[in-house]
Order: structure tokens, then sequence, then C-alpha cells
């Protein structure tokens, strides 16, 4: 059974072709990331202008293995159409679904709505069938950081979220802070490994929020607002030793940039863990599956190194795991009634 995924609910156009729901025959995503940078974020009405851009020659690639014209091909090889239906952002997420109603209205193949966050535990299932279950999983991305008890591959409870920000975006915004523009995550962990552990003459210490907590929910806005904090008081040390009079912000040593990336990086991943162990223990839960951008860790990864994770191009935004969702669910809807649904709830 071959579906063919669209995915577009932010600043990635992805379109993947994938066989029962393992088995990757191509996935093609663009991205407009680089567009953003001099704004300093994503901008939802780029984002979704590059989405219009891009999302008929994607899924002309996506296609490539398969020869001939676009609605044939479709005709002849693809059983079904998936596209993530939410949550996002609604200009970028009505590119996607529109043109996946269109093509299913064209050629009459069954379409499947998908939750995007949902979705992206199943990147986990993708040349794997090797999951024992009850399974702990943690879904940690740029909007959302959440934890699902999987009973089987259909069956999921959500165990608890974030009150506030998503882990990715305590990453994103500790990087703009500490200067390392929107590099996010990945360039918190690259000047984090530069920072020798050990290094007591550095130490900062930040908050672990809410890890104590009988619940299984997360709240990272105030480990941001302690960064901002220790960040001044930093500054303002550096600034009597050096008399950097005209600069401010980041006029701090790189080596010290590196401690606080590294503190970030540990108060991050180390709620992360306490939560989803604590989680595994009250579930008996017998493996644990990351998935989402912030899965790319390699530091999370270290610490949960029993975890399952999808390789790291699996973990940020693609269609591969649209399709894989799509397939073991196997909800197609008439296409008249599917529509973008940019508050689509993950709780279920
Ligand atoms: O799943 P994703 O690609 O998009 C959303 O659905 O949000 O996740 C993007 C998030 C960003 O916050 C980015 O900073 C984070 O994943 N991320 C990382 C790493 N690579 C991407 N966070 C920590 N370490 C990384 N290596
Ligand atoms: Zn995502």
């Amino acid at each position: 059974m071959n579906i063919l995924a669209i995915e577009s609910s932010c600043d990635e156009t992805a379109c993947a072709i994938v066989a029962d729901g393992t088995k990757i025959i191509s996935s093609v995503v663009a991205s407009s990331t680089q567009m953003h940078k001099k704004y300093g974020g994503i901008v939802p009405e780029v984002a979704a202008r590059e989405q219009l851009t891009c999302i008929l020659p994607v899924i002309t690639e996506a296609l490539k293995p398969f020869t001939g014209v676009m609605k044939d091909t479709i005709n002849r090889y693809i059983d079904q159409i998936a596209v993530s239906v939410g949550p996002g952002l609604i200009g970028s997420l009505l590119v996607g679904v529109e043109t996946a109603k269109t093509i299913a209205f064209v050629t009459g193949k069954p379409i499947i709505p998908v939750n995007h966050v949902l979705a992206h535990m199943y990147a986990n299932f993708v040349n794997n069938g090797a999951i024992e279950f009850p399974a702990l999983s943690l879904v940690v991305s740029g909007g959302h950081t959440e934890l699902y008890l999987m009973k089987n591959k259909q069956e999921l409870t959500w165990l608890g979220g974030t009150l506030d920000d998503a882990a990715g975006e305590c990453f994103d915004k500790a990087a703009r802070l500490l200067g390392l523009g929107t590099g996010g995550g990945l360039a918190i962990q690259q000047a984090a490994k530069k920072f020798p552990i050990g290094n007591f003459q550095f130490a900062i210490k930040l908050p672990r929020p809410m890890i104590h907590h009988t619940s299984l929910n997360f709240s990272f806005s105030g480990l941001k607002t302690a960064l901002l904090r220790e960040l001044h008081s930093a500054i303002s040390h550096y600034d009597d030793i050096y008399h950097h009079s005209e600069h401010h912000e980041f006029s701090l040593p790189e080596d010290i940039i590196d401690a606080f990336a590294y503190e970030v990086q540990e108060a991050i991943t180390d709620v992360l863990v306490a939560k989803t162990l604590k989680a595994v223990d009250m579930f008996g839960a017998k493996s644990i599956l990351l998935s989402g951008g912030v899965a790319a860790n390699l530091r999370l990864r270290e610490k949960l190194s029993d975890a399952i994770a999808p390789p790291v191009n699996l973990c940020t935004d693609n269609a591969v795991y649209i399709a894989s969702y799509a397939f073991f669910h196997q909800k197609d809807q008439d296409w008249h009634t599917i529509t973008a649904l940019p508050d689509l709830s993950v709780e279920i």
C-alpha cells in the first residue's frame, strides 16, 4: 500500500511516498528557514508564500521514482493520500491541505487527514518493526512537548504536556539570547559541546522547572527568564572587568557563551528525561520512543540511551511520518470535509 503524504504546517514543504507505513520510497523536504533568518524568527506570511512556490516542485520530485505525468502516476502507483491538517500556521497549512484535496478530487483516491504532532511519533516505526508495547512516547518539537502512552500502534493516551513554552521554543529563545541567532537547538548543542565538562570556573546554574512536580506536565518559560537574569549579571560582571562600555548584550567571551549553552541544554534535557522516566515507571512502559525536532539532540539521546529515536532527518519536519500515521490509522474522510486546523488539539 503506497501512501503519498504532504506536510506543510510551518516553514517546511514536504512530500513523501511510503509503502506499508514503514518503507520510504521517496522523501523530499524544502525549507524556508534561511529566508526567515534576517527577521530573527519565522514570518507566517513569508512561510505561506514559500509553501506555494515549493509545493508542486516538491510533489513532482517525490514522484520521481515513478515515471509519467503526475495524475497518471498517482492513479497508477498511489493508493491513498495523507495530509497534515494541523496544528500549525494557517497560511502554510492551507497550501498543503488544498493541494492534497485537489489531488484526491482529480484522482478519486481516499484522503486521510493527519494530526502533525501525533504523527511525529510514527517516525519511530519507519524501518523498525521491533517496538515493544506499551511504549512511552515523548514528542518534543518547536511547538510541542507532549508525553503519550502507546498501548499499540493505534491506541494512544495523552499523559501530559507543556503549560507554556515548548522545549524546542526554549532552545530557540535561548539561542537568540546567547547571540547564536536562529540556529535553535542545534546551535546550542554545538556551543555546549565546546564547553569542557567539569570546568567549574564558569559554573552557571539554571533551574529545572517542575522536575519534582507530581504531574507529567512541563514548563519552560521560567527557564528562559532565569537565563536572561543570569546573562545580565554575567554581562555586567564582564563589562566591569573589560570596560566594554559600548558593547552590550553580546560582549561575553565565547567560552562563557558555551558555558551558558551547556547549562541550558543540561536543564532542558534533565527535565525531559526525569518526566519521561517517571511516566515509564507509572505505566510500566516496555520501551521509550523519542520524536520531534528536539529528539535530534545528541545530549538527550545520550541521557536516554535506552530510548528508540528516529534518524535525525526523520525527527525534524518531513512527510514520511505523516504517511506512516495515516497507514496505521486508516481514517479516510470525504475530501469536502477536510480543512486546515491551526489549533488542532494534541490531547487524546
Ligand atoms: O519538529 P520540528 O522540526 O518542527 C516543529 O514541529 O516544531 O522541531 C523544530 C525544533 C526547533 O525548536 C529546533 O530548535 C529543535 O527542533 N531542534 C533541536 C535540535 N535540532 C532541532 N533542539 C535541540 N537539539 C537539536 N540538535
Ligand atoms: Zn513538527
